[in-house]
């Protein structure tokens, strides 16, 4: 039998449409019933909220949101930092975002039932400066010395989405200015589907002792980082009118300590 690698999920049309309507849908797109928590929404710009809260505004400042997907966390980082960038390994996301960077809006398609689909219309804020934001196909777990030294690091939704997360997080201590911060967001919902088992960082069990992700993070950053604070950041995805992914992810933010 032929040995045939599955499609990267994230160059489908389908996650695509997915993603757009996650990032930049308003709620009534994403969720057109009176009974949802309203902390469900806005998951992007809470992360980014908590990343920066107290930053004093540096006009040297650089941002870099990996793993950016279709761009919304990098755009409401550029409400804070003169130069953001966003990279993601998946060209079809990143095509999008340079699209919506250009043009400030563009049509989403969004599923309602089996084929039938609706389109909408999807607007960036007028108040926030695109030409701040630039975006490059890049991977996460081997990022590139040329890529420079950030004051702020985001990495949402995507450690438990890469191949190799030890080095996607072990690295990160060479790409950070002195005092810089670093938010590590997710649900830890690992899966063979994306990280071989032997590279999960916990959600495992070993002679009869369970593992959690949460301690092995503190284990690779804790050398170089300080843990600044904890907690929970809800997330809704919506697959189609009657069917949503509910998550809520540990947001971990960490400051620079020194190699
Ligand atoms: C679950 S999505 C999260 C996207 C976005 N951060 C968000 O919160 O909406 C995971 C993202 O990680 C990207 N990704 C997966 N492996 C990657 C890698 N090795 N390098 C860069 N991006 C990667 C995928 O293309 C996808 O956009």
């Amino acid at each position: 039998m032929k040995n045939v690698t599955p499609p990267n999920p994230y160059e489908t049309k389908d996650l695509l449409d997915q993603y757009l309507l996650f990032h930049y849908g308003e709620k009534k797109d994403i969720f057109p019933y009176s009974f949802c928590p309203e902390e469900v929404f806005n998951f992007h710009a809470r992360c980014v909220s908590e990343l920066m809260e107290g930053c004093a505004k540096k006009s040297s400042s650089r941002a870099l949101d990996i793993g950016c997907a279709v761009g919304r966390c990098s755009f409401e980082l550029a409400r804070y930092v003169p130069y953001v960038l966003g990279l993601d390994m998946s060209s079809r996301f990143i095509d999008q975002a340079k699209v919506i960077k250009e043009k400030g809006a563009c049509r989403v398609s969004c599923k309602v039932e089996g084929d039938i689909c609706e389109e909408i219309e999807i607007v960036i804020p007028d108040d926030i400066d695109r030409g701040r934001v630039e975006f490059q196909v890049g991977d996460a777990c081997c990022l590139s010395p040329g890529l420079g030294i950030f004051d702020r690091i985001l990495l949402v939704n995507l450690i438990d989405r890469v191949k190799d997360p030890l080095s996607c997080l072990s690295q990160l201590k060479n790409f950070v200015n002195p005092k810089a911060r670093v938010l590590v967001v997710s649900p830890y919902t690992w899966s063979e589907e994306f990280t071989p088992k032997s590279s999960w960082l916990g959600g495992f069990v070993q002679n009869e002792k369970p593992f959690w992700t949460s301690a092995a993070i503190e284990h690779i950053l804790g050398p170089n980082f300080i843990r600044i604070k904890t907690l929970n950041i809800p997330f809704l995805i919506r697959e189609h009118a009657r069917k949503f992914q509910l998550g809520i992810s540990e947001a971990a933010l960490w400051e620079f300590k020194g190699n």
